[in-house]
């Protein structure tokens, strides 16, 4: 059996189906490269069949990555494994991820089938999926509840039919780790040609229970684990990858298999990434990327640390990226510099057009504030890109004023197709005041659901980085902004979620959804 555990990412995929979540294609390249760069064995892109969107950014991440092999979901029907065949023509390497329900629950109330049918529609798919890649992996969507007769007879017939993985998911989170573990190990000893495939697990969170049973799988014999950046994922979410791939790191002495193929360097900045782009902040208390994650506050612990710090730190900090932000760059760094650093951390420009632009807002930023560190760099280039992105509302110029004992008051300046607009509003609070003066000109009908400010940095000159979540007719986007000042940051992120809901159709859940 292999010693490697295979990384399977479903971020773009799985953690894309939280609600509010969603991202753009551009979004989904940026975060596919930072797992590239982590060295992520699979990145599951996305649901080709979903929507027309779904299938470019399944498509531009195979276009992207070259190390990393790249995944589309596809249910066991003809229509999905085609279109991702389609979506994954031009990745590297490509990997179709077929799936059908064979619990009794699904079997009868979702699917209104009968097992037989089940069994027959997933070899077909299967041997479909051959037909475009040799990697095929299956799963038995709700395995957890399935009878274990039926799973066997259904893993082994997808066996029989090529697919080289198996994924076991627990997907509405009911199991318990020694139970699940003994799933794993029964599937493995029972089917008779289980050393055919690599047995994959994929966990959900509802009892908080998704890297336990992950990792009981793991010492059961499973050497994929499917996980999500900050355990992002349906409902309570999925496996959390950095905490999987740290705890097989960290205890090398309890695990018979081993993830030092991945840079774990990475996570945090992945962690950050996917925490701006889909507005889910990380919890200060969230183990391995929380900003507590590696504080000691308490003076006995301060202290142990301080004469050795394995006596209270399991895991070193910079392993996981905590010390890679480190100050680069100030106001006299140069053109050349800039673009150096912003190579090393995986950021290249398609243009001197765009470099320039990107400079141009680096010694604007330099202005304003003395210290840039290498989150500051990221910010600004995603900044440069939510801007390339669908912008027909541009932010022209804010003004705010807001005194003790006033109303504050905001006067906004926009381009919207061309034409230039101003408008006036009073509110509770600045950010309130700039949203209404921005509405009174867009009169957009949308909801907001959420308005969360993080600082990209620490000090009062840090970056603000703001998310905005709109809803309009049952659509969701998230919005991002950031700048030193947090209600110019805030319209910003405010517009941005506005030119992306004009331009974004919704796509399905391939789990509950008609396509
Ligand atoms: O949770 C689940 O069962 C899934 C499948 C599509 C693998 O996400
Ligand atoms: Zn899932």
């Amino acid at each position: 059996m292999s010693d490697k555990l295979f990384i399977f990412d479903t971020t773009l995929r799985d953690g894309e189906q939280s609600p509010g979540a969603s991202m753009t294609k551009d979004e989904k390249v940026r975060i596919a490269k930072a797992l590239e760069r982590m060295r992520v064995d699979i990145i599951e892109a996305g649901f080709p069949i979903a929507s027309p969107g779904d299938f470019e950014a399944v498509q531009a991440v195979a276009r992207a990555i070259k190390d990393s092999t790249v995944c589309g979901l596809a249910r066991a029907l003809d229509k999905d494994v085609e279109r991702a065949g389609e979506a994954l023509k031009e990745a590297n390497s490509a990997r179709i991820h077929t799936f059908i329900a064979t619990s009794p629950i699904h079997m009868k109330m979702k699917l209104r089938m009968e097992p037989d049918q089940v069994l027959a529609q997933a070899v077909k798919a299967v041997k479909k999926a051959r037909h475009y890649t040799d990697n095929v992996e299956f799963s038995p969507e709700d395995a957890g509840r399935s009878e274990l007769e039926f799973l066997c007879r259904v893993v082994e017939a997808a066996i029989t039919a090529g697919a080289r993985t198996i994924n076991i998911p627990d997907t509405v989170g009911y199991n318990i780790p020694e139970y699940f573990g003994r799933l794993i190990q029964q599937l493995r000893e029972r089917i008779p040609n289980a050393d055919k495939a690599v047995f994959s697990v994929h966990c959900h969170n509802d009892l908080g229970l998704a890297v336990s049973n992950s990792l009981a799988a793991v010492l059961n014999g499973a050497r994929q684990v499917e996980c999500t950046i900050n355990g992002l994922g349906e409902r309570a979410g999925n496996a959390a990858l950095e905490e999987i791939v740290m705890a097989v790191k960290t205890r090398k002495d309890v695990f018979p298999c081993s993830v030092d193929h991945l840079d774990t360097t990475q996570i945090l900045h992945c962690s950050r990434l996917v925490s701006g782009i889909t507005g889910f902040p990380v919890q200060p208390n969230k183990a391995i990327v929380g900003a507590n994650a590696f504080a000691h506050e308490s003076g006995i612990h301060q202290d142990g640390v301080l004469k050795n710090r394995e006596t209270y730190e399991i895991m070193r900090a910079e392993d996981v990226g905590w010390s890679a932000n480190r100050m680069v760059m100030g106001k006299h760094s140069g053109r050349n510099a800039f673009r150096t650093r912003l190579k090393e951390l995986g950021i290249e420009f398609n243009s001197e057009a765009q470099l320039n632009e990107a400079f141009g807002r680096f010694k604007d930023l330099a202005d304003k504030k003395h210290e840039i560190y290498d989150d500051d760099l990221q910010a600004l280039v995603t900044e440069a890109n939510l801007e390339a992105e669908n912008e027909h509302i541009q932010l022209v110029a804010l003004r705010v004023c807001s005194e003790t004992g006033e109303t504050p008051r905001a006067r906004i300046n926009m381009v919207i197709d061309n034409q230039e607009k101003t408008a006036t509003a009073d509110g509770g609070g600045p950010v309130d005041a700039s949203f209404k003066a921005i509405e009174s000109i867009v009169a957009s009908g949308c909801q907001l659901l959420l308005y969360s400010v993080n600082n990209i940095t620490t000090g009062t000159d840090a970056q603000g980085e703001v998310t905005v979540r709109l809803e309009k007719a049952g659509r969701i986007v998230n919005g991002q902004g950031a700048d030193t000042d947090i209600v110019i940051a805030s319209a910003k992120a405010y517009i941005n979620a506005l030119n992306k809901i004009g331009s974004r159709p919704p796509s399905a859940n391939p789990q509950t959804g008609d396509v």
